[in-house]
């Protein structure tokens, strides 16, 4: 089809439901400046990986360099025994074993929200942040929820929803179980068992 035909062409097409397909066949034809289609080899997206990650997050709410900590919440929220309408921001260490001094692989940096009305029911948005080895510098990022007195089971589980460095393109889930919590203040430390799909 000679240029000239095709922009005679143009209003009707526009004007017309064919526009998906036109616009399908012409990126299929041509590089413009703004999009191209790109073979996955090209970016080194070869074999797709399975890694398990395995740590643990220690969250502080107590003492004096709590970890978490309320940033936010309605005049409403004291009228809530579930805690619905408040905002906590979180920077806690993640380490190898247990124990505090054990050594650190990362960072969980986010927020979570009371967002449940009947139960204790956590949104969480957050980034796991890895600095250990290989996974320095890369992220894993968290959109989930955790009812924390859910007994429906143990264990928390949360999506992946993508990921930075070595873990671009990444999806799979986190699960994480309590390890040790002060019911006096709160502060716990939960296994973390991660398992992300990425090139
Ligand atoms: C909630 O806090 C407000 C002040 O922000 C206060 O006026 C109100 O009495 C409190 N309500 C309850 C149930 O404690
Ligand atoms: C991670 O990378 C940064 C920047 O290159 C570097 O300063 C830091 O020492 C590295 N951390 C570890 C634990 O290797």
């Amino acid at each position: 089809m000679a240029n000239n035909t095709l922009s005679s062409l143009l209003p009707i097409l526009l004007a017309s439901s064919t526009l998906f397909f036109f616009t399908t066949l012409s990126t299929a034809k041509t590089h413009d400046r703004f999009s191209k289609t790109l073979s996955p080899q090209k970016l080194g997206l070869n074999k797709q990986k399975l890694t398990h990650l395995h740590f643990y997050l220690h969250d502080t709410l107590s003492g004096k360099n709590p970890t978490a900590i309320k940033v936010a919440e309605a005049k409403t929220t004291n009228t809530s025994s579930t805690g619905f309408r408040t905002v906590v921001v979180m920077d806690d260490p993640l380490t190898e074993g247990p124990e505090p001094s054990s050594k650190l692989v990362g960072r969980a940096q986010g927020l979570y929200a009371l967002a449940s009305q009947n139960e204790i029911g956590l949104l969480l948005v957050f980034n796991y942040v890895f600095i250990k080895g290989e996974y320095n510098g890369s992220t894993l990022g968290i959109l989930g929820r955790n009812a924390v007195f859910s007994t429906v089971s143990k264990v928390r589980e949360f999506p992946i929803v993508g990921g930075t460095g070595i873990f671009r393109f990444a999806r799979g889930y986190a699960q994480a179980r309590i390890h040790k919590v002060d019911p006096k203040t709160g502060d716990a430390v939960l296994e973390h068992s991660v398992y992300a799909f990425h090139y």
